[in-house]
């Protein structure tokens, strides 16, 4: 299958099982806040790579959808509790106001917890997996999007703003705020496509690296990127005074100084 026809069939699939796992009898203006956030878009990035994973690995991707829609679940709660006023407070999310700005912050808490602990049904219940499968799953998942993984990382980058970080601490706050879920995401996908160890251990070292090449994208594009295109407001790090990109300034500005030099000896 070519990507971009991978991209569209795995992107509805995604976005058909999120809708119907928000059940009807949940609270209606929670149920409306779940669904408003869930379907406003977004690339679908993590579950994209459960199902590439599968996919590369030989086996019927549809098998892993329960675990990507968990997946874009769980990262969905962690932009709209990102998004309060007490983290990023930010105003805009996948071109739409964020979920605190149309349903107060009182319900964007909830709707993010609710989230989270329906992704956990999503994969305990999928009977298409065997227990054995759904268990290592669920284990993964719970660590990397906990406070070992994207919970932790998120402490950590609130705790690095206005401080100067080494390129350790920012390597670890992106692993973790951003690398973790999407070590899920491929952990998820080679266990429903059946890895071999080797090829779980290679799979895993791929989706680590992915993970740190994203989020400094993420606050490249924060810096260079327009408001319209990437859906959510542009130059906010820098009001949060938050210094992701100062190794990178540091490096360029090395860089001219050296050039400078090497000019004025020539
Ligand atoms: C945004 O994630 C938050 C980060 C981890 C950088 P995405 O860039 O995947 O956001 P959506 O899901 O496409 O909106
Ligand atoms: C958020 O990183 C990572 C999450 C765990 C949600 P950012 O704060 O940079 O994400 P954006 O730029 O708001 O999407
Ligand atoms: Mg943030
Ligand atoms: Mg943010
Ligand atoms: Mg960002």
């Amino acid at each position: 299958m070519e990507f971009q026809e991978f991209q569209k069939h795995y992107k509805w699939l995604t976005e058909k099982r999120l809708e119907e796992a928000v059940d009807s009898h949940i609270e209606p203006h929670l149920k409306e806040a779940m669904l408003y956030s869930l379907m406003a878009g977004g690339k679908r990035i993590r579950p994209l790579l459960v199902f590439a994973t599968v996919e590369a690995l030989g086996k019927d991707a549809e098998l892993a959808l329960p675990a990507a829609s968990a997946l874009e679940m769980i990262h969905t709660y962690s932009l709209i509790h990102d998004d309060l006023p007490a983290m990023d407070n930010d105003d805009l999310r996948r071109g739409k106001p964020t979920s605190h700005k149309v349903f107060g912050e009182a319900t964007a808490i909830l709707t993010g917890d609710a989230l989270l602990t329906l992704a956990f049904s999503e994969i305990a219940n999928a009977t298409e997996l065997d227990e054995v499968k759904r268990l290592k799953i669920i284990q993964d998942l719970a660590k990397q999007a906990g406070a070992l993984g994207m919970v932790g990382g998120q402490q950590a980058d609130i705790l690095g703003e206005k401080q100067e970080l080494s390129l350790e601490q920012l390597a670890s706050i992106h692993s973790r705020k951003t690398g973790a879920l999407l070590c899920s995401a491929v952990f998820a996908g080679s266990i429903v496509g059946d890895a071999t160890e080797n090829e779980r251990i290679k799979l895993q070292e791929f989706a680590r690296n992915i993970g740190i090449a994203f989020q400094i994208c993420d606050d490249i594009l924060d810096v260079t990127g327009e408001t319209d295109v990437l859906g959510k407001e542009a130059g906010t790090d820098v009001l949060l005074e938050k210094k992701y990109l100062s190794k990178f300034t540091y490096v360029r500005r090395c860089e001219r100084s050296t050039r400078r030099t090497l000019l004025s000896s020539s």
